[in-house]
């Protein structure tokens, strides 16, 4: 783990506070030095489980995306937005007076983003990418806010982008003096209910590939 010790007890926002006993928040994983570094939103059950990013469905479906094009993620540096699930609960009645208790996935809060956000800018620097590549709407708007899925997806940005700084309490955003590129993807999730993404999805993902040969990003290729 690249994080201090200290990210492993983080309850600096609710989610973490709601975190089942003996899980922790989900760090990085990767190369240190990876070249390129993708960003998710939030861990789901199983990577809170597992204590690792991109391990359960989504997950699956990231490999294989990845694969489909000849990337390896091996070579990456795969980290969230957040680190913690950000669930709500719903209660429900049952016939046989019951009550049924669910967890169900929700988008992280404000909150939670901005509570993260130093531990993600901490990954950034020691990581230290030339390539990001943003998964869905939440971290393109954590790293650039003006931008919109919608308008960027597919492109090959290059950017500054809003860094928390490493000190808890640093509240301001400032913008990172070095340029990044970015490339912003759709979430792979977001395929599985919004059909109409997918063939968008596949051409984005060959113009991440044509992305990464131009950049010589040649660790990540297969
Ligand atoms: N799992 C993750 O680790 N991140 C996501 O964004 C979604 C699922």
């Amino acid at each position: 783990m690249l994080l201090p010790e200290k990210f492993l007890t983080c309850v600096r926002c609710e989610d973490g506070l709601k975190r089942e006993e003996g899980q922790t928040p989900v760090p990085g994983e990767g190369i240190p030095n990876a070249e390129v570094m993708l960003i998710g939103e939030s861990p789901g059950t199983e990577e809170m489980k597992n204590a690792r990013p991109f391990v359960g469905k989504a997950g699956e479906n990231l490999n294989g995306f990845l694969e489909s094009v000849g990337l390896n993620r091996n070579n990456m540096y795969v980290v969230n937005t957040t680190r913690c699930r950000p669930y709500k609960v719903t209660e429900k009645i049952l016939k046989n007076g019951n009550k049924r208790i669910t967890k169900s996935n929700k988008p992280p809060s404000q909150h939670a983003i901005r509570s993260c956000a130093t531990w993600l800018d901490m990954e950034i620097d020691l990581v230290n990418p030339t390539l990001i590549v943003t998964l869905g709407s939440t971290p393109l708007k954590r790293l650039i806010p003006e931008y919109s899925i919608s308008k960027v997806h597919g492109t090959l940005l290059t950017v500054p982008i809003q860094h928390a700084g490493v000190k808890e309490e640093s509240r301001e955003f400032t913008l990172s003096e070095r340029e990044f590129y970015i490339f912003p993807l759709y979430h792979p999730a977001a395929i599985i209910y919004r059909h109409e993404l997918q063939e968008v999805f596949e051409e984005d993902l060959k113009r991440l590939r044509q992305a990464i040969e131009k950049l010589q990003l040649n660790s990540v290729l297969m």
